[in-house]
């Protein structure tokens, strides 16, 4: 299973062949510039929330791949209107057997908007039971206690979580929620895109690992090995 960063939230995952591509900002972020939104390969695009951060590219990538979009109720209906008609809605607490493996719709502590300011329904975080490898995203959140639910109910191997702070869990926060949900290997996002997020990374991941965690920062662009 590898997983490739392509700046601020936008990851994703090859798992059996497939690929899963998570909140596409990549084309307004300068940091990405380096990446040809063009040419990434996307069989499942999920999408956490309506923040224009996460789903920039969404309606694009989507038209050119024609992969399956999975996220809310309220976000799909969006993408209906925009001839994007390959989705899959879902609302926190659902699972669902995809082609990829059984997708989770959790709780997170947020808020949604579409770039227009309508209401974009609820932000999500998904958990992904691949064949080879069972991962949480948690979307833009704070921390919350659910978190251990997710602990009790899967067994996770790997997270990605966002660490830069003011908007969501800094990395302080992102430890105790890696300790919630029972991983001891940490992907963080949501950082250093902005100002307002900028963080120290070498302090971030000096927090994880005194605790005997590993909080893995690629660079944009990386691929990076997870799973089991
Ligand atoms: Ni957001
Ligand atoms: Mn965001």
């Amino acid at each position: 299973m590898k997983l490739t960063y392509f700046g601020h939230s936008c990851f994703q995952i090859e798992s059996g062949g497939k690929h899963l591509l998570f909140d596409p900002f990549v084309s307004p972020n300068p940091l990405a510039s380096g990446v040809d939104v063009g040419k990434i390969a996307a069989d499942f695009i999920f999408l956490s929330h309506g923040h224009e951060d996460h789903l920039a590219d969404a309606v694009s990538i989507a038209r050119r791949t024609g992969a399956l979009v999975v996220s809310n109720w309220e976000i799909c209906q969006w993408l209906g209107r925009q001839g994007i008609t390959q989705t899959h809605p879902m609302n926190h607490g659902g699972s669902k057997i995809l082609p990829c493996g059984e997708v989770k719709m959790v709780q997170a502590v947020h808020s949604s908007s579409f770039p227009d300011g309508s209401y974009a329904g609820n932000p999500a975080g998904f958990v992904v039971e691949c064949a080879d490898g069972h991962f949480y995203y948690t979307g833009d959140t704070a921390l919350t206690l659910d978190m251990k639910l997710i602990g009790e109910q899967y067994r996770i191997d790997f997270a990605v979580m966002c660490i830069g702070d003011n908007f969501t869990m800094g990395p302080e926060d992102a430890l105790r929620a890696a300790e919630f949900v029972g991983t001891k290997k940490v992907v963080g996002v949501h950082y250093d895109t902005f100002p307002y997020i900028q963080i120290d990374k070498s302090a971030a991941t000096d927090i994880f690992q005194k605790a005997d965690l590993k909080l893995l920062l690629p660079a944009i662009g990386e691929t990076i090995s997870v799973g089991r």
